[in-house]
């Protein structure tokens, strides 16, 4: 099995937004996916009950409930991690993972704060030995601003690889009440977001998100 976690200590960056998303797309493509909540808010808990039979199939984990430990045959385990993540916790969640992804707003105040995160990531062994791929996520963006350009720019300095940037769109807001992703919603309402989503799917779905052994 393998486990991707969303992270970024910094808080609403779109980590619960981005997990949920991930396990719906993840589950479209054919995976059983199970999908766990380490975050004591609940959110991804809360969506998870609002989830209908009527879409692919996603095992919900809550952390309340003792020991991460996703069903027999499993593909991916996504976990939401909660905001302030940092020391033992961090070490230990880098550890579990083979892959990363962390959202970034465009804002002057998250760009700092996830510059400080970013540091102390990518100074963790398991990282530097590639034994965890990181892959950044520039979250809730309105293109053609200025802001937008800065964190573009922003996230292209890191060797890690900029994955994809997902616009500020409704869809993200009105999805995640019914317990839904972007995946789930009709193409008529959510075109632009699968687009906006299938870079991030293809590196999800590469080796080169994937340690070597
Ligand atoms: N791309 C987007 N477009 C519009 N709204 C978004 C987008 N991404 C996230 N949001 C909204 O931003 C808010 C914060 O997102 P979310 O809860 O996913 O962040 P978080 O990092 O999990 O927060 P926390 O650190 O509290 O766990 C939510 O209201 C969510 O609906
Ligand atoms: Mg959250």
């Amino acid at each position: 099995m393998r486990t991707i976690t969303v992270i970024n200590p910094k808080g609403g960056c779109g980590k619960t937004t981005i997990a949920t998303c991930l396990a719906s797309h993840l589950s479209w493509d054919g995976y059983k996916v199970a999908l766990a909540d380490l975050d004591p808010q609940q959110s991804t808990t809360d969506w998870g009950a609002l989830r209908s039979e009527e879409y692919p199939e996603i095992e919900l984990i809550n952390h309340g409930s003792g020991q991460v430990r996703a069903s027999r045959g499993t593909d991916i385990l996504v976990l939401d991690s909660p905001a302030g993540v940092h020391g033992k916790e961090l070490g230990q969640l880098v550890r579990r993972s083979q892959t990363l992804l962390v959202p970034i707003l465009p804002s002057p105040i998250d760009m700092r704060a996830s510059w400080r995160f970013l540091e102390q990531l990518f100074s963790l062994a398991p990282v530097q030995k590639g034994k965890v791929k990181v892959g950044l996520i520039a979250n809730r963006v309105k293109e053609n601003t200025l802001i937008y350009r800065e964190l573009t720019g922003f996230l292209g300095k890191y060797r890690a690889p900029y994955v994809a940037h997902l616009r500020a769109s409704m869809n993200y807001v009105r999805a995640a009440e019914k317990g839904l992703g972007v995946a789930d919603l009709p193409r008529y309402l959510a075109e632009r977001d699968w687009q906006q989503w299938k870079p991030l799917m293809r590196w999800v779905e590469s080796k080169r998100s994937q340690p070597k052994n």
